[in-house]
């Protein structure tokens, strides 16, 4: 057999490889004496400065784990921007819950503070900012409003890890946040997730819901030590709360622990290949990029813009796709469908066979309709996302190089 090892190359060459062998090691002692999700938990407690880490299988089953750590249910209301990933409504419906949906902030394509405060009634429990795209939601503002109405703040950092809002750690500045590993992540572990929290309370529940809700987790790494007459009696209870299987898989977190070894340099250079398109836009007015405030760092996910040439110059943003892809370009994908328009949310059968016949969600209280939120609406179908996840730099200064030429073949015609 091919000695593999030898000739990674690609995403996984630090040492992933190592640590996933040093897991299939079956009899080495450091696996059982220190497992690689507490390992993993702790180094990203560590990058990120907070108390808790708690390792999950997904980005998606971390933000379940989070509402139901804070106790939301039935007709409570949870309140995230209309153009994001449909995950976050999918938990918050899973929950018996109401996805309310603020709208954009039209320079920065995050969610608007000031809608946010306009959609608050008395049955908001949470709010969920997502930085898109790698760009930090304003928080200052959402934070202040969230604390005048006693609401919890989740962060979702999913595409955002490292970066900073006014000076702080995204991740940080909320009463919890939550990751994705998925495999086009900065950090990527194929699936997995993590949650950090300074709350003890609620990194204990956060644990337990992810944790089939075992008795004696905790909220940091492991469980509460017991002796073996203890938890080997017939008569031992072991669950004291409802909790699903969200755990990371330990070889999930040898690869883990193995890329946050080098999450700077994973940051970094997506920075870098952004930089080669913010060149190629230098004198470009009708191709414009998310606003990024001042002490800010936008660690771009994707490099995500708003398109106006068909205003500007009668160029539609197929005519723009193509023309980018004819000179050579790897082509970029537009702008997520808001939420509430995919039809999980338009067509009822999916909401009746989910939700009891009394919930607010089946008596027509809520308007999904268009126009619910006017600025995401006019602004989803202009947006183009470049891919920033280059490993040859040189590769990724050619398509900033192609991007500068179709916008003069645009402008010259
Ligand atoms: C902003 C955001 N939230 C949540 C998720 C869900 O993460 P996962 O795919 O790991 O379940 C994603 C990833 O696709 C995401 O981009």
């Amino acid at each position: 057999m091919k000695d593999l090892k030898k000739d990674l190359k690609g995403k996984y060459n630090g040492n992933e490889s190592n640590y996933v062998l040093e897991f299939l090691d079956s009899e080495n002692d450091d696996n059982k004496k220190s497992p690689w999700t507490y390992r993993f938990e702790s180094g990203f407690a560590k990058l990120m400065g907070v108390k808790c880490a708690i390792a999950h299988n997904s980005g998606t089953s971390t933000l379940h784990s989070c509402l139901d750590a804070i106790g939301v249910g039935f007709g409570d209301e949870v309140i995230m921007p209309a153009q994001t990933v449909s995950m976050v409504a999918f938990v918050t419906i899973s929950q018996n819950a109401v996805p309310v949906f603020a709208d954009s902030d039209p320079d920065t394509f995050n969610i608007s503070p000031e809608d946010f405060e306009k959609k608050i009634t008395n049955k908001t429990k949470a709010v969920i900012p997502v930085h898109m795209h790698g760009l930090p939601a304003d928080l200052n503002p959402i934070m202040k409003i969230a604390r005048k109405h006693n609401i919890v703040v989740i962060e979702d950092c999913a595409q955002s890890i490292l970066a900073k809002y006014k000076g702080k750690t995204v991740g940080t500045i909320g009463d919890m946040a939550s990751y994705s590993f998925e495999t086009k992540k900065h950090l990527s572990t194929g699936e997995g997730g993590m949650v950090i929290t300074n709350n003890e309370d609620y990194a204990v529940k956060i644990r337990k819901f992810g944790g089939l809700g075992y008795r004696t987790l905790t909220g940091g790494a492991g469980i509460k030590p017991l002796l073996p007459e203890e938890f080997q009696n017939p008569f031992f209870k072991r669950h004291d709360q409802i909790g699903l299987n969200y755990r990371m898989p330990e070889v999930v977190a040898a690869i883990g622990l193995a890329q946050l070894e080098r999450i700077e340099f994973l940051v970094e250079r997506r920075r870098k290949v952004a930089e080669f398109y913010l060149d190629a836009l230098n004198d470009c007015d009708w191709i414009i990029p998310q606003k990024v405030e001042a002490d800010c760092v936008h660690v771009y996910w994707t490099f995500t813009v708003r398109y106006e040439g068909m205003e500007k110059h009668g160029t539609s943003w197929r005519e723009f796709y193509n023309a980018y892809k004819n000179n050579g370009g790897d082509g970029f994908y537009g702008g997520l469908g808001l939420v509430y328009q995919e039809p999980f949310m338009q067509e009822k059968p999916f909401l009746n066979h989910r939700l009891p016949k009394d919930h607010p969600l089946l008596q027509g209280k809520f308007n999904y309709e268009n126009g619910l939120c006017p600025i995401a609406e006019s602004t989803q179908p202009k947006l183009m996302q470049f891919k920033t996840n280059y490993r040859d730099l040189e590769e990724a200064k050619k398509q900033g190089q192609i991007l500068k030429k179709t916008i003069k073949q645009i402008e010259g015609k």
